[in-house]
């Protein structure tokens, strides 16, 4: 057993990036600066993306994207049920409702079939967006997807929390939609602390999040209602402060220089983790589809029964285990609509009608997986889930 707790994610920071936050610091600014902009391009630049929006989080990010693509009260987003609460959330937010769509139990990804089942519903009359999650960093089926919104003639958001550093079919994630969002939360592939982006090709939601980030206050001349001088400015409509600012920004830009070799390693470790379970009879490991290459936020695994009844049984006594092993393991995610506050929301329990979600959930563990992650980490995982094996699962 490991003498000491493994995270199943942590930040990289290193010199560099203490010394850029430190001369911001020294500097003028420490809000809204030119450290903002230097970072919203060096994100643009690498998603090879138009525009850029930095927000205060990647939840404040997502209330951001939902409010430019028009969600209102009474609107509804499809999305999906296995990602954090975050990304429905933000639809509440604003008086809208999430409509689950189901996933493919072997990814956790998004089920364009059944998408497209709960758009073409006679019930689903006020949907804005369809918002794809990119589960553990791999991207979902953005041209699915993307058609799938083009027909209802709806708005194609991508939560890219995950998969900053990823790509689908040669582009980088979060380029590929209406509206994408990155969250730099310290376990994500970069980070701010705090913090998130909004990313798009439209001028037009541009203009939108720039906006709503500032408390719906316009202050471009060409664009106000009235002028009575120079110091005028409009509030239009209700907006947040939800900014970021120079210090995390500075952090932000610092850590983009480091964002090829982050995703680079922990694709390696991805890779020994597959290796090593490879012909597992206990734990699978979710493909990595055709056309996309994960940013690996996560390392999920899949646990198999084993003697036990059911899926969430032999989860819970592996996930239990590995904890006592020292292993820092997570659940992502327990599906939105099962938290009590969705049930009353939606007015029922939907479990029995989200096979694909129910089944990930009850097998799913996420394993550690981070930049400064060493071969002995993995080892030591890899050695307490075969311990866990030949105790508990080949009874
Ligand atoms: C898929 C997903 N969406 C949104 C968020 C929210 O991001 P933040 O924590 O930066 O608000 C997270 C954060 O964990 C996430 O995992």
């Amino acid at each position: 057993m490991r003498d000491s707790w493994l995270p199943y994610g942590h930040q990289v920071i290193s010199e560099q990036d203490i010394a850029a936050v430190v001369a911001t610091l020294k500097s003028d600014w420490l809000t809204q600066g030119p450290a903002v902009k230097a970072f919203e391009q060096a994100v643009a630049d690498y998603c090879k993306v138009k525009y850029a929006v930095a927000y205060s989080s990647g939840t404040a990010a997502l209330h951001g994207a939902y409010f430019a693509a028009g969600i209102g009260e009474g609107d509804e987003i499809v999305t999906s049920p296995i990602t954090f609460a975050a990304t429905s959330n933000a639809a509440v937010y604003l008086g809208a409702r999430p409509i689950f769509a189901d996933v493919d139990p072997t990814t956790g990804l998004i089920d364009v079939a059944s998408a497209k089942a709960r758009l073409t519903s006679p019930t689903s009359k006020k949907v804005k967006a369809l918002v794809g999650i990119d589960f553990a960093g791999q991207p979902c089926d953005y041209e699915g997807l993307a058609a799938l919104a083009r027909e209802h003639k709806i708005t194609f958001i991508v939560d890219a929390a995950h998969s900053l550093g990823g790509f689908y079919n040669g582009l980088p994630a979060a380029s590929q939609a209406d509206l994408s969002i990155l969250s730099f939360h310290p376990v994500k592939s970069i980070t701010t602390g705090e913090g998130g982006m909004v990313l798009t090709n439209s001028k037009d939601l541009y203009d939108k999040l720039c906006t709503f980030r500032t408390h719906g206050i316009e202050k471009d001349p060409a664009k106000l209602i009235e002028n009575e001088g120079p110091w005028y400015h409009e509030m239009q409509f209700l907006g947040f402060n939800y900014r970021m600012c120079d210090l995390q920004a500075a952090l932000g830009t610092s850590q983009m220089q480091s964002i090829e070799s982050f995703v680079k390693k922990r694709r390696e470790i991805a890779a020994l983790y597959r290796k090593k379970l490879a012909g597992s009879a206990y734990y699978d490991c979710i493909p990595e589809l055709k056309g996309r290459q994960s940013a690996y936020h996560l390392f999920p695994i899949l646990v198999q029964k084993g003697p036990y009844a059911t899926y969430g049984e032999a989860r819970k006594a592996v996930f239990e285990a590995l904890h006592a092993e020292n292993i820092g393991v997570q659940v992502h995610y327990i599906p939105t609509y099962k938290f009590p506050y969705y049930k009353d929301l939606l007015g029922r329990d939907l479990s029995a009608v989200m096979p694909g979600s129910e089944e990930f959930y009850s097998r799913e563990i996420g394993l550690p997986i981070f930049a400064s992650m060493s071969e002995k980490d993995v080892d030591d995982v890899i050695a307490a889930l075969e311990k866990i094996a030949a105790a508990l699962l080949s009874k």
